[in-house]
């Protein structure tokens, strides 16, 4: 078989970086090269095994050109803008007719599209499957991530095959080279290491499904060889969520309490409701979160329940169980910084 050339992106952030590591193990079957920001990184990512181009997702055209090099785009550095996704797909086709190459796309999307405004009060009960297409299609477009898994769903499959791989809340500490850390859980242990309090939106009784980040790595492999062997499905059946567990927030920040006060870094584990100032705290809240208030509430207060049904079916198997074992080292990680 010749070597699949695979262009991906957001290499430098929490998931794409974790990837590369999977990626790269395989170089006598991928050639992998990263997509960064700015020159001053690429040699990290060079010694360790990957090809390098520099430029930003902001230059669609560029975008276009740089995909028709490649069999594959696994696109992670973006989960909601359809233009950049339109751009990796005209170039993939291009690719496709004029030098005979394979042209995939996979997307990262996020269980967020069926995201609950349950403020941290209760949880919903609905567990949503992957495999109920149905479903899917009767939520609203302003759902996060909707409009653009439905441009890549329906994209003409004889021109690109297109799958979506759908991650929860995201955990544990990532062997990419630069960003190692996730945002929900992480959130609330910067929260607790910051104010000394083991802060929770509304009572935390809200549910996020969760996986390890390693385990969305494998399943962004697994389906990756299944695309490229043309055995599992694609296009409109092609949407994968990666959930290994779930998790009520008081019990993740109960646990984030009981690490800190061992250390000596808090006086009680008791929740306190998050006020507001906290979850508009750049030191805390992820950038984007900041920039749209009311975003965080909704993030880390919400309920967003889903079952890896695809991802089971097509034989991924995840290791990590509960998203509670990674808090102790991920304060590590924090602590350290
Ligand atoms: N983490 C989770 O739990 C989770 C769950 C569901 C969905 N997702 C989605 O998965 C995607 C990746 O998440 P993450 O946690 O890995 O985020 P992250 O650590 O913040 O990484 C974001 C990556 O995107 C890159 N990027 C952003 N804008 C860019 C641009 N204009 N041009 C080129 N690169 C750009 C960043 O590069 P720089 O280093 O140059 O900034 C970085 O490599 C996001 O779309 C997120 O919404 C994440």
């Amino acid at each position: 078989m010749s070597i699949v050339k695979i262009l991906l992106t957001g290499a430098t952030g929490y998931i794409g970086g974790d990837l590369l590591i999977d990626l790269l193990k395989r170089s006598s079957e991928f050639e992998v090269h990263v997509l960064i920001r700015g020159n001053e990184r690429s040699s990290t990512f060079e010694k360790l095994g990957a090809k390098v181009i520099v430029g930003s997702q902001d230059d669609l055209d560029f975008l276009t050109k740089t995909a028709s090099g490649f069999d594959v785009v696994i696109s992670v550095a973006d989960s909601m803008d359809v233009g950049i996704s339109k751009a990796f797909l005209l170039g993939l086709e291009q690719g496709k007719q004029q030098h005979h190459h394979k042209a995939i796309l996979i997307q990262t999307s996020g269980s967020g599209v069926v995201l609950e405004p349950t403020a941290g009060e209760y949880a919903t009960e609905k567990i949503w499957s992957d495999l109920d297409v149905q479903a899917f299609y009767e939520l609203p477009l302003q759902a996060p991530h909707r409009e653009l898994d439905i441009f890549v769903s329906e994209y003409p499959q004889d021109k690109v095959t297109t799958a979506i791989l759908s991650p929860t809340n995201i955990y544990g500490v990532g062997r990419g080279p630069y960003n190692r850390l996730s945002f929900i859980n992480i959130a609330f242990e910067r929260a607790a290491i910051k104010y000394r309090k083991a802060y929770v939106v509304g009572k935390g009784a809200n549910i996020w499904s969760s996986s390890h980040v390693k385990d969305l790595s494998t399943a962004y492999i697994r389906l990756l060889d299944g695309l490229l062997q043309g055995t599992v499905s694609h296009g409109l059946e092609g949407y994968y969520f990666v959930e290994s567990s779930q998790s009520r927030t008081a019990e993740v920040v109960q646990r984030i309490a009981q690490v800190l006060q061992k250390k000596g870094l808090l006086e009680d584990t008791n929740l306190v409701e998050m006020p507001d100032e906290v979850l508009q705290d750049p030191a805390v809240i992820p950038a984007l979160f900041v920039e749209h208030p009311g975003l965080a509430k909704l993030a880390l207060g919400g309920t967003s329940r889903v079952s890896a049904d695809r991802l089971r079916k097509i034989g991924w198997k995840p290791k990590y169980e509960d998203s509670l074992d990674a808090v102790a080292e991920e304060i590590d990680v924090l602590l350290a910084a």
